[in-house]
């Protein structure tokens, strides 16, 4: 007989563990429930035997209660989100002791007063929810029937309610959790429209300076084909085989000549026979710039080195690398820069103006003066020692009334091609032009030269360049600049000639004045020039130069 009440017992406890299993585990699924509260109660309610029960929890504050789910075969008193005062009969016991409160049945003030009572609920267990001894709610459990809760029925709540307590707590942390995420992933999001943006903006960038590139290249590559080097006399020749011969080494040339003689257009043919032909050319004038911006110019600076270096700047013996660097007019640098630069000769290397890391390139030096730099050593304007170390090899061009063969082909090349560009309605140079050209002197050189044929090919109208388009002063004989050269044989006719031609040069052509300082009449004063040939095609009436 006493075995039957023991299988009962042992029944029930069987069924209980059973129950605790399945309820955990379902409770476990409601982590992502978007109402745990109510989804927990209605599990509890079918997976047991109770007849209804409700969670009132319970905020921080704990100024009030609040019904947050229940689950009930009962008509409840309240409505979910109702608030209770701790005053209520029933929570008061619970939020004061923090323990179990039995009611096996329920005295008639506590069922009229609590909401918590429903309709028909004849004895209620309330447990409190506990996270680390901090009330966090309160369990309702009713029953139809009178005192029915035992021992066991408060240990399956107490498991049950920690339970609940680990799903609150997880859900917190995995909404909080889930916040951040969202949070995290919308900043990641900007970051990576962000980073797009700037990344479009650096292809941007990136297109227009491929096309400035390309639009440099193709400048470098007309600078380069642009320069013809004209010229077959013999003194042309011999500097032309001896760039021949110094091209291919990395011999430093120093290139003398008097101004306007093609000394960079030199420079220019030692570097593209060279094989340094495809890395840069890159010119320095000297005498452009002051001493402190040539220092910075010649080997660069580090940023805040002096005042107003706001950015690291890269010197032209860097951007020179591997190719050659032209310093021209060198005569015009100063002695503590001709320092610097003896020091970068002679080691290889340099220090950009405030910088502490020496800098080493392969540059070839080669450089240009029109001053005669062994005078200048001699008076010790210019180092001796850089002075042989820049003439391994000298060049001298040159002047080009030493080579005035070269002039008719000048000429025509100068003809077809403007440093300006474009294409002139000028064809055609009379042949007495180039014979007055063959008798000047060209104190400018070549430039002159260069300069004469542009200024011509824009002034004269005609497609032939005529002998009375050219300067007066140009078509002086020589002798004329020098009357005060007696000799007792000189015709009368000349010296009227040279003295007639000497004030048309001094009135820059103007025939009518000409005439008026001579005391001749302006008729005659064709008469004579026609005779000498100093007048352009020579059939001229006097009334069609009254202009000048
Ligand atoms: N042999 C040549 N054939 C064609 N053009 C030439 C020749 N020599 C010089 N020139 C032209 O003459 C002009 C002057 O030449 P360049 O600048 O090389 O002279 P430079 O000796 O360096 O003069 P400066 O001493 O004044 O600097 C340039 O426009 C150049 O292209
Ligand atoms: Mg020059």
């Amino acid at each position: 007989m006493a075995i039957a009440p023991r299988a009962e017992q042992y029944q029930k406890l069987l069924t209980l563990f059973k129950q605790m299993q399945d309820i955990s585990l379902k409770i476990q699924t409601l982590l992502e429930s978007e109402n745990p509260h109510q989804d927990a109660l209605k599990i509890l309610k079918s997976e047991t035997s109770f007849d209804g029960v409700q969670y009132w929890s319970l905020p921080p504050s704990k100024t009030s209660a609040r019904l947050e789910a229940f689950a009930s075969e009962y008509q409840n008193v309240a409505e979910l989100g109702h608030q209770l005062t701790p005053s209520d009969p029933i929570l008061a016991y619970v939020f004061q002791t923090k323990k179990n409160l039995i009611l096996e049945t329920i005295p008639h003030e506590v069922k009229s007063t609590s909401p918590i009572v429903s309709e028909g609920t004849k004895s209620i267990l309330a447990m409190p929810v506990l996270q680390n001894f901090e009330l966090m709610g309160v369990l309702i459990v009713e029953r139809k029937s009178q005192g029915n809760f035992d021992e066991l029925d408060v240990q399956f709540l107490e498991f049950i309610t920690q339970q609940l307590v680990s799903l609150f707590l997880n859900q917190q942390l995995f909404l909080d959790q889930k916040a951040f995420s969202k949070k995290l992933q919308s900043a990641v999001q900007e970051k990576t429209l962000e980073l797009r943006r700037a990344h479009e903006r650096i292809l941007e960038n990136q297109k227009v300076l491929q096309k400035e590139n390309k639009a440099l290249k193709s400048i470098v590559e007309l600078d380069r084909r642009d320069q013809d080097f004209i010229g077959n006399s013999p003194a042309i020749k011999q500097v032309l085989s001896m760039v021949e011969k110094v091209a291919p080494t990395s011999a430093t040339v120093l290139i003398l000549g008097e101004s306007g003689t093609g000394k960079e257009l030199i420079a220019r043919q030692i570097h593209f026979q060279s094989d340094r032909k495809n890395a840069p050319f890159v010119t320095l004038n000297c005498a452009a710039l002051q001493e402190s911006l040539l220092e910075s110019e010649l080997f660069g600076h580090e940023k805040g080195s002096f005042t107003g270096a706001l950015h690291q700047k890269m010197g032209l013996c860097e951007s020179a690398d591997g190719g050659t660097l032209f310093l021209d007019e060198i005569g015009e640098m100063s002695l503590s820069i001709q320092t610097k630069l003896l020091r970068f000769l002679q080691e290889g290397e340099f220090y950009r103006i405030g910088g502490k890391r020496p800098i080493q390139v392969n540059v070839r030096i080669i450089s240009a003066t029109n001053r005669d730099l062994a005078e200048e050593v001699k008076s010790s304007r210019f180092r001796e020692d850089l002075y042989y170390r820049l003439n391994t090899i000298t060049l001298k061009l040159p002047p080009l009334r030493a080579r005035k063969e070269d002039i008719p082909a000048l000429c025509e090349y100068y003809l077809k091609h403007s440093k300006f560009g474009g294409v002139s309605h000028v064809k055609k140079i009379d042949s007495r032009v180039i014979d007055v050209f063959l008798t000047y002197e060209w104190p400018g050189n070549i430039r002159e030269l260069q300069n004469t044929m542009e200024r011509l090919k824009i002034l004269v109208e005609d497609t032939e360049i005529k002998l009375d388009d050219i300067p007066m002063a140009m078509r002086l004989p020589k002798e004329s600049a020098n009357l005060t050269h007696f000799h007792v044989e000189t015709p009368l006719d000349d010296i009227e000639k040279a003295h007639i031609l000497r004030s048309l040069a001094f009135h820059q052509g103007n025939k009518t004045r000409t005439a008026q300082s001579l005391g001749i009449t302006i008729k005659t004063l064709y008469n004579k020039l026609h005779r000498y040939g100093a007048l352009g095609g020579g059939a001229e009436e006097p009334s069609s130069s009254l202009s000048h």
